[in-house]
């Protein structure tokens, strides 16, 4: 029997940026596998390259080199159109401020990926799954009618309604207050569990990846720190 793929494989990944002052090393040599279902999440400093680290894992930037799989295949020869249906298919970002399309209500939303993805009755499954998040009040308010805390609920709605393998999660609670943080993570990690997805949390935020909500936490250091690129520091 084949194994299953693990949904995200990075081998030796490095990204220089360039800047008016010169290069940035931005990730230096970084390996990191994510099983089916597994929970990861990365802290570090702020600048230690965890929104790069996202990017460059999601395949929306190259890396100067390494190798990155995406569910068994190898994002380096793919083209942006092949990438971008790849992620279509299997995976799901949200993002510390949200991303909502301002134009568009609540349900238009999360219905909006589902539409793309050409999937039966977009609009039946946007409202069940903003009923899912405590949401179903607020189908047709648009995000500026919304608070930090609702915004985010949408956006993981959206996020998991197209029933992802694999969940990136940029410091997802960053923008809530701790209230509303708590309420806001403590859903994306049970709805990532009940979809059975992986995920890939990256937060500077240390409480937010403790306990026992992650099977693994690591801490990616930034290029100038001679520790290891990245490391797991429980399991
Ligand atoms: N497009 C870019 N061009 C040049 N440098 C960048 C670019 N994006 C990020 N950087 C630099 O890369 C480093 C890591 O950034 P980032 O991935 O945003 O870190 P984090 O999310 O951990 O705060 C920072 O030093 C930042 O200034
Ligand atoms: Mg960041």
């Amino acid at each position: 029997m084949r194994d299953t793929p693990l949904p995200l494989a990075m081998h030796g990944v490095s990204l220089t940026l360039p800047s008016t002052a010169g290069p940035v090393e931005v990730l230096r040599d970084v390996d990191l596998a994510i099983s089916p279902r597994e929970k990861v999440a990365v802290t570090g400093p702020s600048g230690s390259g965890k929104s790069s680290l996202i990017a460059v894992a999601a395949g929306l930037e190259r890396p100067t080199c390494g190798r990155v799989m995406l569910f068994g295949q190898d994002l380096g020869p793919m083209g942006e159109d092949r990438r971008a249906e790849l992620r279509r298919a299997r995976v799901s970002l949200v993002f510390q401020s949200f991303h909502l399309l301002p134009n568009m209500t609540a349900e238009e939303n999360v219905a909006a990926p589902l539409e793309i993805a050409s999937l039966p009755d977009a609009r039946g499954t946007a409202r069940k799954w903003l009923e899912r998040v405590g949401l179903d009040h607020r189908l047709r308010h648009y995000p500026h009618q919304l608070s930090g805390g609702e915004q985010q609920r949408v956006a993981l709605a959206r996020a998991l309604a197209v029933r992802p393998a694999l969940l990136f999660a940029d410091e997802p609670t960053g923008n809530l207050d701790t209230e509303t943080a708590e309420i806001a993570a403590n859903m994306m990690f049970e709805l990532v569990a009940e979809a059975g997805a992986a995920l890939v949390l990256v937060t500077h935020d240390e409480a937010l990846a403790a306990g026992t909500r992650v099977d693994v936490a690591c801490v990616l250091h930034t290029v100038a720190d001679p520790k290891k690129p990245i490391e797991d520091v429980a399991r």
